[in-house]
């Protein structure tokens, strides 16, 4: 896969992302595909901690995934920081979402299937979702747990019932909205409504949690296997997505660690 960037203009993304004064920086959504991703070679991108969890997965599908988003999301963050993929300071919410103490780098990050998908932004918090299309049968009849009750008149005005499609588009919305908030899944979906506004989808809330903001999220791109959404606090002026090889992410780190002259 030829990389829609080289790894210069990437390290220059990242950093005018992480910087205090980042004019206009666009909101980038990376999508990883993962496949033949190599566990064994990842180790040294993760704190002791995290590759004791990788160890505790029962089925190998889960650690690669688990192992890939932190070795991606961390060389991704030696950038930002400055320091060894695995020295950047992540921490994470009481609710699990990772961030970034005291720095206006956002980030997100969502693992399904064969991809990993990375959302990052500028100052404002970003939520992304990734569900594969074979998900559709698990929401199927779910209509009640996903929309709103003003979602639900809208449709039993129409003679048609929301197709699985439309269902599981809609969860991956609602849940990159909530992952924007870092509530996940405690957040109800049905407390909130997503309103198409020409191409941008405006969340109109219930719940003070998201009153605070004016969320918006968008559909990602993803090819006619999966489905995805990302959100921000409010409206973005350029979003970017971009399919990258995980190796020209893992190479971030070792590019800014090429040894100089002395
Ligand atoms: C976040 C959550 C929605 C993930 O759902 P999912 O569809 O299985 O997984 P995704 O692949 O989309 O996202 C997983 C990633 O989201 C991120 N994440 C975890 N918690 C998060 C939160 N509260 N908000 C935003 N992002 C979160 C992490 O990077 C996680 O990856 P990792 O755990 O492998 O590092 C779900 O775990 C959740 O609701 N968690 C928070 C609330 C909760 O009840 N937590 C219980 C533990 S205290």
């Amino acid at each position: 896969m030829p990389p829609p960037f080289s790894q210069t203009e990437f390290i220059h993304l990242v950093r005018s992302l992480a910087s205090l004064d980042s004019g206009g920086a666009p909101v980038a959504v990376l999508a990883i595909p993962i496949r033949d991703f190599e566990v064994s070679h990842a180790a040294r991108f993760l704190t002791q901690e995290e590759q004791d969890r990788a160890a505790r997965f029962m089925f190998a599908a889960d650690r690669r995934r688990f192992v890939a988003a932190m070795a991606c999301l961390r060389s991704i963050l030696s950038v930002a920081c400055d320091t060894a993929p695995a020295m950047a300071p992540l921490k994470r919410t009481d609710l699990g979402k990772p961030y970034l103490p005291d720095s206006a780098f956002q980030f997100n990050v969502s693992h399904a299937g064969d991809v990993v998908l990375i959302g990052l932004a500028h100052a404002v918090a970003i939520g992304v979702d990734l569900e594969p299309r074979s998900a559709e049968t698990r929401v199927t009849g779910l209509a009640r747990a996903i929309l709103s009750a003003t979602e639900l008149r809208r449709l039993s005005n129409s003679p048609d019932a929301p197709s699985s499609l439309s269902l599981l588009r809609t969860w991956t919305r609602k849940e990159a909205v909530s992952k924007a908030i870092g509530l996940g899944l405690s957040l109800p979906f049905p407390s909130f409504d997503i309103i198409e506004s020409g191409s941008t989808l405006m969340v109109e809330a219930h719940q003070s949690a998201l009153r605070q903001n004016p969320w918006t999220c968008c559909d990602l791109d993803l090819g006619p296997s999966y489905i995805g959404a990302v959100a921000t606090a409010a409206p973005v002026p350029h979003r970017m997505t971009a399919f990258v090889d995980w190796r020209h992410i893992i190479g971030l780190a070792g590019a800014l660690r090429k040894p100089t002259k002395p």
